[in-house]
């Protein structure tokens, strides 16, 4: 039976862990070729290896997203070796911890920013052109579920998940008047159990929580089912979205959350 993206040619920034390495994964299995970035020049190249090595076509190139001159060069790169691409996933990502806004400093926040959001940006801008040259295809952009709802403590992440819920539905609109055949949705992951919550930076002034997050016992007060959710459950969201199961959505946002944004429960003991 065919994978669900089989002959596709996919682009994964922050592909070498957590979310971003399950989505590479689950491509792969499905058929897809797939390119994964990271700044993680250790776990990518390993990533790639075990999945040329059950028989798949998977390759690493290292990318800092925040670099518009590495875009030039990673897009460029791709063109030469496939001559297209068919799906886009802006992964990469992360979180500046501090208590209260006014212990976040400019460049924290720059920096919050510049990955995030300015990344995202930057994955649209130039690879839009080859996705076109394509002929049609998939993007998707991950947000988090603090791009829908307050997250205090994580403020500057939130505004910049937020962002982007916006960018994607504006380049949605852009790509179905442009008649280009490219698909943009956003994301929204809960509280999921990857390397993330052990790194939370806690901003230049480290006025943050020093002790590593446990997204575990965390989601099992704040989520609905209970649990932390894996990062193949969220692969598998984007999986959908990537895929022509999806042909019909465009500028959507898929939540995949154990129901925390649908409002709270109390589960029996
Ligand atoms: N884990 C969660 O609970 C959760 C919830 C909502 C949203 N998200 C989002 O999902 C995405 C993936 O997060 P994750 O949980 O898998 O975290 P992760 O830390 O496991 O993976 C993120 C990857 O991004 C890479 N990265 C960081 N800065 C980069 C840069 N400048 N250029 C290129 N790569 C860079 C890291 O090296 C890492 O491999 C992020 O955008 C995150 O905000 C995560």
């Amino acid at each position: 039976m065919a994978g669900q993206v089989e002959g596709k040619v996919a682009l994964v920034t922050g592909g070498a862990s957590g979310i971003g390495e399950a989505i590479v994964e689950l491509f792969a299995r499905e058929g897809a070729t797939v390119i994964a970035t990271d700044i993680d020049e250790l776990r990518g190249p390993e990533l790639a290896k075990r999945i040329t090595k059950a028989g798949g076509q998977a390759i690493f190139l290292e990318q800092d997203v925040t670099s518009e001159e590495r875009w030039i060069k990673i897009v460029a790169e791709i063109a030469k070796r496939y001559g297209r691409l068919d799906i886009l996933v802006s992964n990469a990502g992360i979180g500046i911890a501090v208590p209260s806004i006014v212990d976040m400093t400019l460049g924290d926040w720059r920096k919050q920013n510049a990955i995030n959001l300015d990344g995202v940006f930057l994955s649209v801008k130039h690879c839009l052109p080859l996705m076109r040259k394509t002929g049609g295809g998939s993007i998707v952009m991950m947000s988090s579920l603090a791009g829908l709802r307050g997250a205090p403590g994580l403020s500057a992440y939130s505004a910049t998940k937020g962002g982007v819920r916006l960018f994607a539905k504006s380049i949605a609109m852009e790509c179905a008047a442009a008649g280009d055949g490219i698909r943009v949705n956003s994301v929204h992951p809960g509280i999921i159990d990857t390397p993330i919550w052990g790194k939370i930076p806690t901003g230049a002034t480290g006025a943050g929580q020093n002790a590593p997050i446990d997204p575990e016992e965390r989601a099992r007060v704040a989520t609905p089912l209970g649990r932390a959710g894996q990062a193949a459950e969220i692969a598998s969201g984007v999986l959908y979205l990537a895929s022509d199961a999806s042909r019909y959505v465009t500028g959507s946002e898929l939540v995949i959350d154990g129901g925390m944004n649908a409002g709270g429960v109390q589960r029996r003991a």
